[in-house]
Order: structure tokens, then C-alpha cells, then sequence
């Protein structure tokens, strides 16, 4: 007793400046999606550069595209166009590849869980600053995983609170990049001494970055977008070097001027802003300016994958290539319209004994704020394990394109007294939509 209590005075003597860590998760798959391991890598280096020491850092990543047949430089990631352009996944140590990529593993990993992830978890303790960096489709309340469920706003509240009670951290900074990020943080306070960052607000897209003809590095057009447009705003700000001098609130606004084409949000303690964004010496003097960086033209990663199909049969060589590339357009905008269906389906359904003005255009159209958790991380499940699946690694009914539907879940869920309708009897409408979708013969996989 006597010794405990003399050893918890004398502690704080002993105990060492925080360290820091970070975890680095990109969530899809496929070449199409080429740019969220290019972001993830470089992410990868960008760490190692601002003084996080390898063995703090995981980096979790399906790890499928650069040796993807698909990839004109085998064994390379490229994170920025033109001749100068590294090779990001050169020194890119991944902890986690392929099929063990879920949203659990995620959770296991960031709480500290070993026996749940089987491999290397966050091991940080009271003193330490954490960096959480997440790249992939989203929608609201949701974000996506190349394996397994979509990952719910529910869910990573859940697992910050975890760490929080578990004491893993002292300033907790989360950079986010997903369509809608803007709703995973809800319930995230100051008191949370956690600093989280979003490409988008709650209701809009984020968006892809050096597409088409601006996806040339080395002389060769990549095939897919090498990047996106906020990941690429912080990472080539940090490669500028200014890692300790340059603070969060100076990297923050630099990030949310060039991210222009959606809204940057900030949730959380603000007072994190004022620590700088890594602990080695600058490389440089003076301050980045528009022209140190490539300019491009962004596009919404809604439509990223028409567009990268359409620019495919734009500049296919031979007539086999064109008809392949022809054949992937056709295939993406049916996959779409069938996606389209089933919502317009869902919503019709919901309103179909409902007395109220315009109740199919509110249902798809309107942008409600996400209350119900409950009710929607149910609903998110639903779609998930009944609707049709549309890509070969795609989260089950989910995909990029059709998680701009959760909004619509979103708007079920706030609307059940309007309705007349509970949480479970909208699940059992999208039940019998999605169940009738996947049961048709021509199912559609891009
Ligand atoms: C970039 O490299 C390619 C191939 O190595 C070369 O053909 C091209 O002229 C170079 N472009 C510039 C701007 O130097
Ligand atoms: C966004 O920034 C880019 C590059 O600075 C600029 O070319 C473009 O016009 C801006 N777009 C909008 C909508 O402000």
C-alpha cells in the first residue's frame, strides 16, 4: 500500500515526454480506386518524414493495385503526376492486407485489441498524440471497408470512446477522406481531446484528384485518379517540410482553400490546432505557394467511375480494347440505374399509404440530419447483407456509387412518425425491395 502510493507520487518524475503514433487505413479495393493506397502510402511516408518511428505507425490497405495487372508500372504507386513523381509504395510497410481489411480489424487495431486484430495494435498511453488517417467511399454515417460491413458512425464513436476510457491517448488528431465524412463525427466534444478533420460536410461528395489526362507520371497515363483532392491538399503540404514549425491550424486552412470543391469541417478540440504537425527540423524555409503544387481538375468521386470508363473508351488503341471499355461503361451506368431502382423502389414503398405532400420526392431528395442511430446502422445492415452486390470486392449491397443512398436511410429513419412507420417495418420494406433486386437474373457486377 505504503509503496504503491509512494511510487504514484513520485511517478509523474519519471514518466517521458509523449510519443507519437498513428494508423493509416485505406478502405477500398480495386485499380478503379487506384487513388486510396496511393493516398494511404504516401500518408505512410509522410509520417515516417514528420518523426513518427516506423514501429508506431500500422497501415492497414487491401494492397491489390500495385501489382494489379491493370497497373502500366508493376510493383509502383504514383501520388502526384509528371516526371518527378515518387514512388510511394517503395518503403511502404502494410501491417494488414487483403481479406482480414474489415471495419473490426479497424476498431481492433485503434483500441488497442491484439487478440481481436491477430497482428500489431495501437499500443499508446496517456502522454501520446495519435493520428488516425482513413481514405475511401463514404455516405452518411457511413464509410466503407474493402472487406466485410460498412463502418457506421455508431461504431467509430464506440471505439474513440474505447480508447478514450482506455487512456491511449492525450491529443487524438483524425484526418478524414470520404463522401459526406462530414457526418461520422456526431458526438465528438472538446472534452473528447479529439481533433477530427473531414474532406465534405454531411451532404455533399468529395473528390477525386489528377484524373485523365492529368493521371500522367513518368510519360504514362496510370488508367485511374492518383489521388484525391483533400488527401493529396495535406500530404503534399506536409512534403513541403515544415513539420516543426508548421501547425495544425496553419495546415487546416492551407487544406480547406485548395480543398475547394467541398467543405473541409473541423470537430472537436480546437486548442489541438496550436501543436505543430511533426517534430523534426524543417527542411525549408519560406512557405508553399499554389505553384509548388500540380494543378488539375477535380472530379466528384460520385462519378469517378463513369468517368474513368468513359476517358478508358475515349483512349482505347484497338478496337478489342474499345469494345472491352465500351462494354465497362454500359456495365457501370446499368449498375447504376438498378441502384436507382431499388431506392426509388424503397422510398415508393414507404409512401405508398402515406398522406403527405411531395413524400417520395422528401424521401430521395431532402437532406436530414442523422439522429437515429439505432434505426440506421439497422437499415445500413439490411442493405448490406440483402441488396445486390455490384462489384467483386464492393461492401456486400453497398458500393461508391450507391452509399449516396444512406442519406436516403437517413431520411426513413427521422421520418417514422410522418410515415407511421417503426424502424422494423422499414427494414422489412428494404427486405423485400433489395431481396426482389438480387433475386432478378440479370445481376449486374461491374
Ligand atoms: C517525362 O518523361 C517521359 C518518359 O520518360 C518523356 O517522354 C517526357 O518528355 C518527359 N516530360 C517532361 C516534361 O520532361
Ligand atoms: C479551385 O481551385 C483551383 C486551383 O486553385 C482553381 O483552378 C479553381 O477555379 C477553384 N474552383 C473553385 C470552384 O473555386
Amino acid at each position: 500500500m505504503m509503496k504503491a502510493a509512494l511510487a504514484a507520487a513520485f511517478l509523474p518524475a519519471f514518466v517521458q515526454a509523449g510519443e507519437r503514433y498513428a494508423v493509416i487505413a485505406a478502405g477500398s479495393a480495386g485499380f478503379y480506386n487506384y487513388r486510396h493506397q496511393a493516398d494511404a502510402c504516401h500518408a505512410y511516408h509522410v509520417m515516417l518524414d514528420s518523426g513518427i518511428k516506423a514501429e508506431n505507425i500500422i497501415l492497414m490497405m487491401q494492397d491489390d493495385v500495385a501489382n494489379s495487372p491493370d497497373n502500366p508500372f508493376k510493383g509502383k504507386l504514383y501520388n502526384q503526376p509528371g516526371n518527378a513523381s515518387k514512388d510511394v509504395y517503395e518503403g511502404c510497410k502494410i501491417d494488414y492486407r487483403g481479406k482480414v481489411v474489415t471495419g473490426q480489424l479497424f476498431t481492433d487495431v485503434i483500441t488497442g485489441n491484439k487478440a481481436g486484430a491477430g497482428g500489431r495494435v495501437l499500443e499508446s498511453s496517456s502522454g501520446d498524440t495519435v493520428f488516425i488517417n482513413f481514405v475511401d467511399h463514404g455516405g452518411v454515417g457511413i464509410i466503407a471497408f474493402p472487406n466485410g460491413p460498412v463502418y457506421h458512425a455508431s461504431e467509430l464513436s464506440k471505439a474513440l470512446k474505447l480508447m478514450k476510457s482506455k487512456n491511449m491517448y492525450k491529443e487524438l488528431v483524425f484526418y478524414m477522406e470520404a463522401c459526406e465524412s462530414g457526418s461520422m463525427f456526431p458526438d465528438v466534444t472538446a472534452d473528447d481531446k479529439i481533433l477530427a478533420v473531414t474532406a465534405a460536410n454531411a451532404h455533399e461528395s468529395s473528390w477525386g484528384f489528377y484524373c485523365g489526362n492529368d493521371a500522367k507520371v513518368h510519360g504514362k497515363n496510370i488508367g485511374s485518379c492518383l489521388g484525391d483532392l483533400f488527401s493529396i491538399s495535406w500530404l503534399e503540404d506536409s512534403d513541403f517540410g515544415k513539420f516543426s514549425s508548421e501547425t495544425f491550424d496553419t495546415q487546416i486552412t492551407r487544406v480547406t482553400k485548395r480543398t475547394n470543391k467541398s467543405h473541409v469541417l473541423q470537430f472537436g478540440d480546437m486548442s489541438i490546432k496550436t501543436q505543430t504537425i511533426g517534430d523534426v527540423m524543417d527542411r525549408v524555409q519560406g512557405e508553399p505557394t499554389p505553384a509548388d503544387f500540380p494543378q488539375s481538375n477535380a472530379v466528384d468521386v460520385r462519378d469517378l467511375d463513369l468517368a474513368q470508363a468513359v476517358y478508358a473508351y475515349e483512349h482505347a488503341e484497338t478496337d478489342e480494347e474499345k469494345k472491352r471499355a465500351l462494354r465497362r461503361v454500359q456495365e457501370i451506368a446499368a449498375a447504376r440505374k438498378a441502384d436507382e431502382d431499388v431506392f426509388n423502389g424503397i422510398v415508393k414503398a414507404a409512401c405508398h399509404d402515406v398522406n403527405m405532400h411531395e413524400c417520395k420526392e422528401t424521401m430521395i431528395g431532402s437532406t436530414t440530419d442523422l439522429k437515429d442511430m439505432d434505426c440506421h446502422y439497422k437499415l445500413v445492415q439490411t442493405v448490406f447483407d440483402q441488396c445486390p452486390r455490384r462489384e467483386e470486392h464492393g461492401a456486400g449491397g453497398w458500393n461508391g456509387y450507391n452509399m449516396k443512398f444512406s442519406q436516403v436511410l437517413a431520411n426513413l429513419c427521422e421520418s417514422q412518425e410522418k410515415l407511421g412507420k417503426d424502424a422494423d417495418t422499414l427494414d422489412k420494406i428494404i427486405r423485400g425491395q433489395c431481396g426482389r433486386a438480387s433475386g432478378e437474373t440479370a445481376q449486374i457486377i461491374v
